[in-house]
């Protein structure tokens, strides 16, 4: 192992418990020390350490549950029980692939483009619980990936017969038992509520076996909090669509996770927010003041049980009933506090502008706030709050006038009958001043540099159209996101068509950096070795399909170089902790290894709303709440580019809330709920942290790709913004589009016509398609001289940024 490689592991198995959601405790961890311990469970030996997809690292090693607690001197006493699993697990593979490749036959399709991302539910067994001890651990995990939904089903997001059974059973059977979630979203635990101590262990990368004997251990503790609600399944609400093949319908409008729980006063099992940790805390008295527009809260916390922790203190706001409906409740601001020992306290403060709660209005395309109180709620989770004060505002104020966009779904969003009020007459309240909003400043219009603009107006048709369009390598390579000559496995690269501007290479993440572990180079440049496919899928190629694989696997030829990277916490995981600090420090050691194998860009962090429990890739996004999202990413965003030369790429912009049919389903919705929802998280990001670039989504929103969403490129993006980055596509591929649907792939010339710089990954095709486009031969796709220069130009500004801090450093 290199350096490099034993520093990030330290770091993260130092910090991962921030990750872990501690759902139940009965008291009965952590254990005095190592000993016997019956290990059982789908994730005990094949525990899942990120999701599949592009979002796979392909780490050199990472710590199973069982290697975890063998290392940490555990006797595991139930090996017969994991061999016997072992060969259930393969048999039920065997199975779950046949099916695939019927249902494929069945439908006309490629088996490797139905069975991608596709979770093998868990089979049912009856194998015997015998293990030694009287402590057991039975470690539940799901996986899923990009490409494929998850399922209601049971071995998905219910629970089998077989796990149920052998749950209850355990709980009944040993003295210390614990419930250990090995999973990227929720699952629906109704059955097994009798279990007394449940850990989401989450999926933590390299770390995930050691850092869990950690907290079993109490070397360490969990102080994560839920970032989604985790309710039973029959308790999601269903008024909008998911899964639809050509279109999704968001008819649940902004009541989305918790906003929708909250409203119609509906429990969640464990609600958003919801966290415990070994030890307990209270909260005193909170302190509310007003400066301008900004409120702050100071709030004393103190550590009330036996061990140390830490705790999230979480501040929600319940704007006044006006003209516009409105959730229940929305997260303003929120705080971790230090590691605190028993008995000793800290005052954590929380604030936030109250323009950041305004509601849009669709009727005046503006940001209002509405005259009336705000009531502040502080507490621990969602559904632990007490009110701490109010905020009054006498008359209505537009807090930003904007433009209208994203188009019009043709449907009204639903609203919720009523809301549930309370009292909050004789609580400590603050007055602001309508006339504060007019001080409020925003961001100027962007537009390239002089430099850059200059220079693209130097440009033939040719060079400005080669900067606009990712580097073509062959098409399978393309379609895997493989596409880099520069560093073997990188998911792809500009070209280097102008002097003086250097090539981008960008590489997948978000669990860290996704890499091939080993490569040769000759003149053509860095070939990686072995399959760059995300793992388990490669049985499900054609004949066909492998005999092309096999012939651009490179054989080894001459010096074998080595590029091994750290897989760190899953999205979710990352957004569990609730601490922006944390986030940037993975963001940092994800910086010192795209240093390290010369990587400009990496593709994450992800970003979508967790709309729905089912969408395959949530382990990648964040949370069902925009703030947290958004204060997260940011956080990631700074780490990263502390580091000169190192950029992020926040994606999928805007609405990927599924993966049925992800290049050509539309997502529906109104204005309204995509400003306050669904563009907020990305808002907040390039607020607070100024990411260098940002990837649009392959769907469609309201019948328009978001590629080619010109209002929201150019007009959010850009004038309301003043965003000055690098827009890329998602990987764009013609030949895995399917034939006969709604709505048509998104294409090149739209495109970069509506201010979208590179066209990802790139094909002769999309260049000469984008090259008579703007000679005028593009039948009725027109790209202007004028609109190529402006993506060539950010596309070279980026490049500078990236590249010219080394040669000043020379
Ligand atoms: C994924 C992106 C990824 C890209 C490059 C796409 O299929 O949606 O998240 O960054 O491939 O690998």
């Amino acid at each position: 192992m290199h350096d490099y490689e034993k520093q990030h592991y330290e770091l993260l198995r130092r910090n991962a418990p921030e990750c872990m959601v501690l759902l139940k405790n009965r008291g009965d961890f952590p254990l005095s020390g190592p000993g016997e311990i019956a290990l059982y469970g789908s994730g005990a030996r094949h525990t899942v350490k990120g999701g599949t997809g592009s979002g796979d690292v392909n780490s050199r090693f990472f710590i199973t549950v069982e290697q975890g607690l063998q290392n940490a001197g555990f006797t595991v006493t139930t090996g017969a029980w994991l061999d016997a699993y072992d060969k259930v697990c393969a048999a039920a593979h065997e199975r779950f692939l046949e099916e695939i490749r019927r249902e494929a036959k069945e439908k006309h399709t490629m088996p490797i483009l139905l069975g991608m991302g596709r979770a093998m539910p868990e089979p049912n067994y009856a194998l015997p619980l015998d293990g030694r001890g009287d402590t057991a651990l039975y470690v539940l995990s799901r996986n899923s990936g990009e490409g494929n939904d998850r399922r209601s089903i049971p071995g998905d997001v219910l629970l089998t017969e077989t796990e149920i059974r052998d749950i209850l059973a355990l709980q009944e059977k040993y003295a210390h038992f614990m419930l250990v979630l090995n999973v990227g979203g929720p699952v629906d635990l109704t059955p097994v509520a009798a279990a007394e101590n449940i850990l989401i262990l989450s999926q933590l990368g390299t770390v995930t076996g050691d850092a869990l004997a950690d907290v079993l251990l109490g070397r360490s503790y969990p102080s994560g909090k839920l970032t989604t609600t985790w309710a039973a399944w029959p308790d999601y609400p269903m008024i909008g669509g998911f899964g639809g093949e050509d279109d999704t319908d968001y008819r649940e409008g902004i009541y989305v996770g918790y906003r929708y729980f909250d409203t119609v006063g509906k429990a969640a099992a464990y609600p958003f927010g919801f966290g415990l940790g070994y030890t307990s805390f209270a909260l005193g008295a909170a302190e509310l003041s007003a400066e301008g527009t900004g409120i702050t809260v100071r709030v004393p916390v103190s550590n009330t049980g036996r061990f140390p922790g830490r705790d999230t203190v979480q501040l929600y706001a319940s704007l006044p009933e006006g003209r516009l409906d409105r959730p229940y409740q929305t997260l303003a601001a929120f705080a971790k506090t230090g590691e605190l020992k028993p008995g000793e306290s800290e005052t954590v403060t929380l604030r936030f502008g109250m323009e950041e709660l305004a509601s849009y209005d669709e009727k005046a395309a503006a940001w209002v706030l509405e005259a009336g109180r705000t009531i502040l709620r502080l507490g621990t989770s969602s559904r632990d709050t007490s009110v701490c004060g109010a905020v009054d505002l006498k008359e209505g104020v537009t807090v930003r006038k904007v433009t209208r966009v994203g188009g019009v779904p043709g449907f009204a969003d639903w609203k919720p009958e009523t809301r549930a009020h309370e009292d909050a007459e004789n609580v400590p309240a603050v007055t602001i001043s309508p006339a504060a909003f007019a001080a409020l400043k925003w961001p100027e219009p962007a537009a390239p540099s002089e430099r850059a603009r200059k220079k693209a107006a130097t440009l033939s048709a040719e060079e400005l159209i080669g900067l606009c369009i990712g580097k073509f390598s062959g098409g399978f390579t393309s379609v895997i996101g493989s596409a880099s000559t520069h560093v073997a496995g990188a998911a792809g690269e500009s070209i280097e068509s102008v002097d003086g501007v250097p090539a981008l290479v960008m590489a997948d993440g978000p669990a860290g950096l996704r890499l091939a572990q080993k490569y040769t180079k000759d003149e053509k440049g860095c070939h990686a070795l072995g399959s760059t496919m995300p793992a388990g899928f490669e049985e499900l190629f054609s004949p066909a399909q492998r005999w092309f694989m096999q012939k651009l696997e490179k054989k080894p030829k001459g010096e074998i170089f080595e590029q091994y990277c750290t897989a760190i916490p899953i999205g979710t995981a990352l957004a569990q902790s609730w601490n922006p600090a944390l986030a940037e420090l993975c963001g940092e050691l994800v910086a010192e290894e795209m240093e390290h194998f010369g990587v400009h860009l990496w593709l994450a962090p992800a970003m979508n709303i967790h709309r729905s429990i089912l969408c395959g890739r949530n382990f990648e996004y964040l949370s069902e709440d925009p703030l947290l999202s958004g204060k997260i990413a940011a956080g990631i965003t700074r780490g990263v580019q502390k580091h000169p030369g190192c950029g992020v790429t926040i994606k999928h912009f805007f609405c990927n809330n599924q993966e049925t049919n992800r290049y050509q389903t539309s997502s529906n919705l109104s204005e309204r709920a995509l400003r306050e929802i669904y563009l907020r998280g990305f808002a907040i990001c390039i607020r607070e942290g100024d990411p260098v670039a940002l990837m649009t989504s392959y769907n469609l929103v309201n019948g328009v790709h978001t590629s080619e969403r010109r209002d929201v490129l150019k007009t959010v993006l850009r004038e309301e913004w003043g965003w000055r980055g690098l827009v890329m596509t998602d990987w764009i591929v013609s030949m895995i589009g399917k034939r006969g649907g709604k709505y048509r792939m998104a294409k090149s010339a739209p495109s970069i016509a509506a201010g979208n710089s590179l066209f990802m990954p790139g094909s002769p095709g999309d260049y000469r398609m984008a090259l008579s486009a703007m000679q005028g031969k593009g039948g009725k796709h027109m790209l202007t001289r004028g609109e190529a220069e402006t993506c060539a130009a950010y596309v070279m500004d980026t490049a500078w940024r990236l590249t010219e801090h080394k040669e000043e450093n020379r």
